[in-house]
């Protein structure tokens, strides 16, 4: 088994829960990305972070310190994973974020995460507002599955967090 760890990034802990949960079952650690150090001693990172505005947090910084190792990219977001349109557009911002031959897509997955606005911070509880108003006015028949989880899920809680849906990457560990 090759030396691993696992790095979150995770503003509301959707991201954290998921990163845990994958370190119980594999035993490999896990830390958060402010807590890693020494990433130079693994052979393989599994960075776990949560989709904001398409972007994968911290990702563009973290890969810049990511030398010879295999890197697995996961991510963690509202948008429904099956979703192909949205896969590709994420994907294209991933591409965007790390070095090009950090960049494979059997090594990029995707999980579902969750939302609260009783948590949400001031400036995401705006740009989910402009969002929101912006959605509203817009015709059903042109809105795409980011736009219709955004008017679903506005102002609520929910949590679409599933721990089976790790079992894919769990596989290739
Ligand atoms: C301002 C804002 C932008 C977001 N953008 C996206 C997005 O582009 N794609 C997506 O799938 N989810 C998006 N989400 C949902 C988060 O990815 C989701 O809440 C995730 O579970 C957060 O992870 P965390 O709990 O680890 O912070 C967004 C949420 C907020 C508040």
């Amino acid at each position: 088994m090759k030396h691993s760890i696992i790095i979150y990034a995770s503003q509301y802990g959707s991201t954290k829960r998921y990163a845990e949960r994958l370190s119980t079952i594999t035993g490999i650690k896990c830390v958060s990305r402010k807590e890693a150090e020494d990433i130079q001693n693994y052979e393989r990172i599994i960075y776990m972070g949560a989709l904001f505005a398409g972007s994968v947090l911290g990702l563009k910084k973290f890969a810049a310190t990511v030398t010879s190792q295999e890197l697995i990219v996961i991510t963690v977001g509202l948008v429904d994973p099956q979703d192909g349109e949205n896969i590709r557009y994420v994907r294209n911002n991933i591409k965007s974020q790390i070095p090009a031959h950090l960049y494979d897509e059997d090594k990029i997955f995707h999980l579902r995460g969750a939302i609260d606005y009783s948590t949400m911070g001031l400036k995401h509880k705006l740009m989910m507002k402009f969002m929101h108003s912006k959605l509203a006015r817009m015709p059903k028949e042109e809105l795409n599955a980011e736009s219709k989880i955004i008017l679903e899920t506005y102002g609520k809680k929910v949590d679409y967090v599933d721990f089976n849906t790790l079992q894919p990457i769990v596989s290739i560990l």
